[in-house]
């Protein structure tokens, strides 16, 4: 044998620990829910899209009730009108970041139109509404300073929580007095930043924000909001939850997305903070980072100045929530909700596999929903996540109500 062959490790040891073995148990449940036979819930294309609220899949024209496009703004003809005038005159992309080639003129009116949406002094645009909160929380909340956040909270609230340096505090969701007891243990002196949403995603439930603000002024600590699932819809004037329940002056900042109510991609800040402006030399997420394509913007700006002007849309996007709210509850499904609170609508399945087979059922019956599962969902719920739009018809709710009610008794859910 030679030096060479007896020094070569074996077969063995020189294979790699597979990074990918901490999957494994994920991978295991997967596969066990696709051996019962259902599709895969969460590979599902959508061929064509013919409107907010109608797609084909799997060759089938399928009603959408799973999108956020909760105002219908994605076809609307003057935002696609935008989109295309901006890619004509300004190209496909920018190729850069804000703070040296990616600043078009598309994006100033995006955070002008933001300004005016909000009546706010600052605005700032950003990639998308993850990189708004990864950005604006680790920048804002530093070493020595603390961030009390509903447990609740959104995945780019956490991450933006795990990038920055301050101390996390998490409190009960949607529990006033939890936040006052753990603002009552912060430092009095320290610097305090109090993270909520405006609607919780998952559930379709709203935070007391008029309260939450309250104890959190009294502590001295600054106020964020997501947005996200507000802005367009909820308020008199779609502001979010904050200017429903008359609090929107005491919020410090704003945060929220183009991928919702906007119908298109991006995130954005808005504050009256006099200092903002300083975020977009601080924000890394800001900086490190291409801005948005010029169409994208365009079709932003429009959208957003459009829903100022969305009020007929939100009362009738208010009637189709509490109509299939109502029917759903009294065919027997629990909700996560006991009264509508917002467009989404999330009913409560037993367990993973009978919420998949329903899940599938719907899609048979010609509707999408969103399957949602944890980490995402709370208390390690199953959910079937219904979004309503305001572009569904009242008879279009009919519908689903009567395809919920054939599924739901095929799989045994009532
Ligand atoms: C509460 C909340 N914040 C932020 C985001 C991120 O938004 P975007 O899709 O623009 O990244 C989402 C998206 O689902 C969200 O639900």
């Amino acid at each position: 044998m030679s030096a060479r062959a007896a020094a070569a490790p074996s077969a063995e040891a020189s294979v790699a620990p597979d990074l990918f073995a901490k999957f494994d148990p994920l991978i295991a449940q997967r596969q066990a829910l696709l051996d019962t036979g259902v599709k895969d819930p969460f590979s599902l294309v959508m061929e064509k899209v013919l409107s907010p609220t109608r797609a084909i899949c799997n060759g089938k024209e399928t009603i959408l009730l799973g999108t956020y496009n909760y105002m219908g703004m994605t076809f609307d003809p003057e935002v696609i009108a935008a989109g295309k005038r901006a890619l004509d005159e300004f190209g496909s992309g920018t190729t850069g970041s804000r703070v040296l080639n990616g600043t078009y003129q598309g994006h100033k009116a995006c955070e002008a139109a933001l300004r005016d949406f909000y009546a706010m002094d600052h605005a700032m645009v950003f990639s998308t509404g993850y990189q708004a909160n990864l950005g604006v929380i680790s920048t804002i909340a530093g070493k020595g300073d603390y961030i009390v956040l509903d447990i609740d909270s959104h995945a780019s609230i956490y991450d933006g929580c795990a990038m920055g340096n301050a101390e996390i505090v998490p409190f009960r969701h949607n529990d006033v007095t939890a936040l006052e007891k753990r603002l009552a243990r912060i430092p009095a002196e320290a610097g305090k930043l109090v993270v909520l949403e405006g609607v919780y995603s998952m559930l379709g439930d709203i935070a007391p924000l008029k309260e939450m603000i309250a104890v959190s002024k009294a502590a001295r600590a600054m106020v964020l909001v997501d947005e996200a699932h507000s802005m367009g819809f909820i308020g008199p004037n779609g502001r979010g939850v904050a200017e429903a329940q008359g609090v929107l002056d005491q919020v410090d900042f704003v945060i929220g997305t183009f991928s919702k109510s906007v119908g298109t991609v991006g995130g954005f800040c808005v504050s009256n903070h006099p200092k903002f402006e300083i975020m977009r030399l601080v924000c890394r997420p800001y900086v490190f980072t291409a801005s948005l394509p010029p169409s994208v913007v365009a079709t932003a700006a429009t959208s957003i100045r459009k829903l100022m002007h969305g009020s007929n849309k939100r009362a009738h996007l208010w009637e189709n929530s509490k109509r299939l709210h109502g029917g759903l509850t009294q065919m027997g499904f629990t909700l996560g909700t006991a009264e509508p609170q917002s467009a989404i609508v999330a009913v409560i399945m037993p367990d993973l596999e009978r919420g998949a087979a329903m899940w599938e059922a719907l899609l048979h019956e010609g509707l999408y929903v969103n399957l949602a599962r944890p980490p995402a969902t709370p208390a390690g719920m199953t959910l079937l996540r219904c979004s309503l739009c305001a572009e569904h018809s009242s008879e279009e709710v009919e519908t689903i109500l009567g395809m919920f009610e054939r599924a739901g008794k095929a799989t045994g859910i009532i």
